[in-house]
């Protein structure tokens, strides 16, 4: 399947590239290699720069957060662009890995290890649709989408945003999800993915994660438990690479990937960064990836502690665009002088702006540079919401429990609900979710499980609802609901060493299982967790993942309208020992 529909041939689009390449002075060959988050730069800058790419890091919003301002936000960015000596568009990018998920008011769908249970290659497909609709509508036109990693250690704080721990699903998945955002419905309905992180980032060691004492603020946690193994070093053989890491990255250029993003980590002690083997060797050779490779955030500045021999090691190993995202007129000063002291060669220049340049070109930017706003009236839709719920429905995963404990009678006289993930939209759309590390509560508009059982049960049915499960002592049912929650993170902030559920949770279960007949947990998690503790005490468990914003998915199978679909995208850890 032929993944961009250029309206025109190769030769042609090489011939463009070529006569725009000619044109341009070596600032402004520079200028497109920098990426810069949106706080960073303004649109004069971008405008005399000729900057090749604006960002939105996690949580990088306007203020008020909602759709339209984001629109006048990107647009703006892209008129400057356009104004600039040559009106070379830019790419907007934002991370939108499960939706447009950092909009107020976008469709949240589950993250990657809900759909890697539901194992629906064509319901991620449209998901990607749907993502790519939302994000046109404010003329984003770039998602750091999709996550690829096949993560081995559920320990790790992004274990959610893989989609299994099986290669063959991720490669599925994966291509699924660029030619969603690159083949939607019309031809201006079309984003740019992000395969992200090149590569072996879900292979890495615990205790490899490095700190770098030169980067002002660099996060990390007082927490030991935290930034353990994100961004750390992968130790494994170049058989073990290329057999589980390597494979979902075939798949995604045949499939049509035109960027890829490189990882923090590093493989047997060498920063991918600085990976001139397998970014230029093996990634452009052998596997002929002609596309642009995009660094990560400060990734090119854990290189070294002078910026000039950072972006040098990384340019030099094959990075084309740098997320600086900061330090714009040092990177360029940085990159010039490297140039003009001939520790990056002009052709390397040439290379990774003729790349930047050829994607532009075959995806219509130069002729479509802005999206739709008349696309502002499907943000976060009905009719994209019914896609989420769909999808969550989908991905719920039966752990323990069979008949009659479930399905849920609509017409109970009574129906008990606890634990502080029921009502609260925050815990259920996870990291990367309005803000970088998502945030609790009314984050975000859509429906709660406690919304969602309210409109599905009976007029008749007294739903009570208590976090802590505090009712008034004679307070019995015959059923009881109870979910549990991770509180929302991302990236290394969610490393954990343990994963055996807190105490609070143990003791909320034991509470409810003196009150009722049969007690069915949901479990908010952004990966298997050990549930050997309240295995015996529940009648019913629900693996419901990192659902997103509509929860009546999964009302749609508590009450018997759907069957239980979902299979575990990762083994299921009995007892502490049993974890990586
Ligand atoms: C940004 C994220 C980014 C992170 C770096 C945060 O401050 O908001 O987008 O991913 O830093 O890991
Ligand atoms: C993350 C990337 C993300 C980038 C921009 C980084 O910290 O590793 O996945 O695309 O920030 O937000």
């Amino acid at each position: 399947m032929k993944a961009i529909t250029t309206h025109e041939s190769r030769a042609a689009v090489d011939a463009r590239v070529e006569a725009l390449l000619a044109q341009m002075t070596l600032a402004e060959k520079i200028g497109q290699m920098a990426q810069i988050e949106k706080n960073s730069v303004t649109p004069e800058q971008v405008r005399d720069h000729a900057v090749g790419s604006v960002l939105s890091g996690g949580g990088g919003n306007p203020s008020p957060n909602t759709p339209a301002d984001w629109a006048r936000m990107v647009r703006d960015f892209q008129e400057a662009a356009l104004q600039s000596r040559l009106g070379i568009p830019i790419w907007y990018g934002t991370d939108a890995v499960h939706g447009h998920n950092n909009v107020r008011g976008a469709t949240i769908f589950p993250h990657n290890i809900g759909l890697g249970a539901a194992r629906d290659a064509d319901l991620v497909r449209r998901i990607a649709q749907v993502t790519a609709r939302e994000m046109l509508a404010t003329h984003a036109n770039w998602a750091f989408a999709p996550e690829v990693s096949v993560p081995q250690d559920i320990r790790w704080g992004r274990t959610f945003e893989g989609f299994s721990e099986d290669t063959a699903l991720v490669s599925e998945l994966g291509v699924a999800v660029i030619e969603g955002l690159q083949q939607a419905a019309a031809p201006d309905q079309r984003v740019l993915a992000s395969v992200k992180h090149f590569v072996a980032d879900g292979g890495t060691t615990w205790g490899t994660t490095r700190s770098y004492d030169w980067i002002p603020g660099w996060w990390q946690s007082a927490d030991p438990q935290r930034w353990r193994i994100d961004q750390g070093d992968s130790r494994i053989d170049e058989a073990t690479l290329r057999a589980v890491h390597l494979p979902p990255y075939a798949a995604a250029i045949a499939a049509g990937a035109r960027n890829i993003m490189v990882s923090y980590s590093s493989w047997n002690g060498l920063k991918l960064h600085a990976h001139r083997y397998l970014l230029t060797d093996v990634l452009k050779g052998e596997m002929g990836f002609d596309g642009f490779l995009v660094s990560d955030w400060l990734a090119a500045q854990q290189l070294d502690a002078d910026l000039e021999t950072g972006m040098v090691t990384a340019i030099n190993a094959g990075l084309d665009m740098i997320m600086v995202p900061f330090r714009l007129t040092e990177f360029i000063t940085a990159v010039t002088r490297a140039v003009s002291d001939s520790r990056i060669a002009l052709s390397r220049i040439d290379d990774a702006v003729t790349r930047i340049l050829r994607v532009k070109v075959e995806f219509g930017l130069f002729e479509r540079p802005f999206g739709d706003e008349t696309l502002l009236a499907t943000v976060g839709c009905d009719e994209h919401r019914q896609i989420a719920r769909e999808a969550v429905r989908k991905s719920l995963v039966l752990l323990k429990g069979e008949p009659p404990v479930l399905p849920l009678a609509r017409t109970a006289s009574r129906l008990l609900i606890a634990g502080a993930g029921a009502d609260n939209m925050g815990r259920q759309c996870g990291g990367w979710t309005i803000e970088w590390q998502g945030k609790e509560g009314d984050i975000t508009p859509g429906t709660t499980l406690l919304q969602a059982v309210q409109q599905t049960a009976s007029a008749s049915t007294e739903v009570l609802y208590d976090a802590d499960g505090a009712f008034a002592d004679d307070v019995q049912a015959e059923s009881a609901l109870v979910v549990l929650s991770e509180v929302p993170y991302a990236e290394g902030e969610g490393d954990r060493q343990h994963l055996a559920l807190p105490p609070e949770d143990v003791a909320l279960v034991q509470r409810m299982r003196a009150r009722c007949d049969r007690l069915i947990v949901v479990l908010y998690s952004g990966r298997p967790l050990v549930v050997d503790s309240i295995l015996d005490q529940c009648d019913a468990l629900v693996a419901a993942w990192l659902p997103g914003t509509e929860a009546a998915g999964i009302t749609d199978v508590l009450f018997g309208d759907y069957p239980f679909h979902g299979m575990l995208p990762y083994a299921w850890p009995r007892g502490e020992s049993a974890q990586a």
